[in-house]
């Protein structure tokens, strides 16, 4: 039995990336159609939902022990008389199925990513006693039978959002589990994306970011019936009345194509920051990982974004004890990341993933060496991305504000860099762009102040159009 109240709830946890923060939205909008309303703790719901992440071991573990948790909550409630159903989604769901059923038998439901318009016929074998694993793939399938968000919901996600556009993966990096959980690349239709970023933009949304485990790759045939990449269609985007900012990640190296890096330099409503992750500085790491480009070649494309948008940030992502990394590949990175310059940047060790190719090397890398250059290569990123935050100070930026700051009367926004910046400013300018005097850099954030119009002197020239 569900108990006495009328409406279920379900809560929804989500570990990894972005993709998972939105199919999370997307299974919350499928189960609200089929009478749940989305709670925030997991005491109070009836449905508990983990949205997982396979990527490193680290992460699919916090999986098992978030289960340990839940079955204590489950029993404790069956004693109140109330039946909770559990269920597991994401990619340790695409990648496990039943096994996490055999491994955690409080599991009700196991759903791969691919599989979430199948949600509600699920909860209803499960409300008839069956236990229900589905991990079919079948993407289109998924975008096109998830309904939308209505107005309302998504006018209370906020000013920023995200729309998958691309998902799937083709690369096969030796090291990488995505192609096996999320399956081959699939890239939405133009008239499907322009017409979810006209709804989210409706309902107030000014920031898009759009999303794809390699979003560059993203194709379609374009309103003009050419073939069209991401650069056109972020063209086609930037016409939505209301969307006055657009992101996108991630991105690979190798897709990086020619009309993506003109969109840079040629469209406003294109921020300048970019996560382009390279993984290691070594030649011989990037072949071994299949990475398919050389170090050089990634320092020529830098080169050229750079050429094209002189002030753009870049972010990236490193694995650190790759099979066979040596201390001379290591001191490749490190110049590497010197030579670059980022804004921040994302390091990981090397983690064996099942089935995929690099875990059956034999030339793995002790933890203490992983963990020394884990520590030189963060310390080496933490001072660039301070040198880089500290830049902007004295500066004036346009300034989205998105919610409200950690005090009363002040309001945390990001500058076009995806800094967050904390300002003293009314509520009432939550979702507009404001000019902003940068004044100075904190812990985790910049400080600044309104420049109002009238007293505005603009010292940095960034492109983006003023809103306010
Ligand atoms: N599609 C993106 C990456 C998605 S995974 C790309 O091609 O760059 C996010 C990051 O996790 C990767 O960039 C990589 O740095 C890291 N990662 C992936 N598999 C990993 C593994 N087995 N061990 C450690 N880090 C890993
Ligand atoms: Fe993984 Fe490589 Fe595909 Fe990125 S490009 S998702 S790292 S296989
Ligand atoms: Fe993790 Fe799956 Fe994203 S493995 S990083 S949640 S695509």
């Amino acid at each position: 039995m569900t108990g006495t109240q009328e409406k279920k709830r379900v809560f929804i946890k989500t570990y990894g990336c972005q993709m998972n923060v939105y199919d999370s939205d997307r299974m919350t909008d499928a189960l609200a159609s089929d009478g749940y309303e989305a709670t925030d703790s997991a005491e109070n719901a009836d449905l508990v939902l983990l949205n997982t992440c396979h990527i490193r071991e680290k992460a699919a573990e916090k999986v098992y022990s978030e289960l340990g948790r839940l079955r204590v909550m489950k029993e404790e409630a069956a004693l109140k008389g109330r039946n909770v159903t559990i269920g597991v989604a994401g990619c340790v769901a695409q990648a496990e199925g039943q096994e996490i059923a055999r491994r955690a038998p409080v599991v009700d439901l196991v759903v791969g990513p691919q599989s979430y318009q199948h949600l509600p016929q699920l909860l209803r074998d499960v409300a008839q006693g069956k236990r229900a694993v589905e991990t079919e793939f079948a993407i289109a399938e998924k975008f096109d039978r998830l309904p939308a968000a209505t107005r309302e919901r998504t006018r209370a996600r906020g000013v920023t959002a995200f729309l998958t556009i691309q998902e799937g993966c083709d690369k096969f990096c030796t090291f990488c589990v995505v192609p096996y959980t999320r399956g081959a690349e699939v890239s939405r239709p133009v008239d499907k994306i322009v017409e979810e970023a006209a709804r989210l933009a409706d309902a107030g949304v000014r920031e898009v970011t759009l999303l794809g485990q390699n979003v560059n790759a993203w194709h379609g045939v374009g309103t003009d019936g050419r073939e069209w990449g991401l650069g056109e269609l972020l063209f086609r985007l930037a016409e939505i009345p209301g969307l006055d900012r657009l992101r996108y990640t991630t991105s690979h190296p190798r897709d990086m194509d020619d009309s993506l890096i003109a969109a840079h330099r040629d469209l406003p409503a294109l921020m300048p920051y970019l996560h382009l992750p390279v993984q290691s500085g070594s030649d011989r790491i990037l072949a071994a990982m299949n990475r398919k480009h050389k170090a050089d070649d990634y320092l020529r494309l830098v080169d050229r974004i750079r050429a094209a948008r002189t002030d753009i940030a870049l972010s990236s992502d490193f694995i650190v004890g790759f099979p066979g990394e040596t201390d001379a590949d290591f001191e490749a990175t490190m110049r590497l990341v010197e030579t670059v310059g980022y804004a921040a940047a994302y390091s990981f060790k090397y983690s064996p993933r099942p089935g995929t190719p690099a875990a059956g090397h034999d030339d793995h890398v002790p933890d203490a060496v992983m963990s020394e250059r884990l520590q030189r290569l963060q310390a080496l990123i933490l001072d660039q991305q301070t040198a880089f935050n500290h830049s902007k100070v004295g500066a004036t930026m346009d300034i989205l504000f998105e919610k409200a700051g950690r005090r009363a009367g002040q309001l945390m926004g990001r500058s076009p860099f995806l800094q967050a910046v904390l300002v003293d400013a009314d509520a009432a300018r939550i979702g507009s762009i404001g000019r902003v005097a940068i004044d100075r850099l904190g812990t985790n954030s910049l400080f600044g102040t309104l420049a109002e119009p009238a007293s505005t002197s603009i010292q940095e020239s960034n492109a983006v159009e003023v809103i306010s």
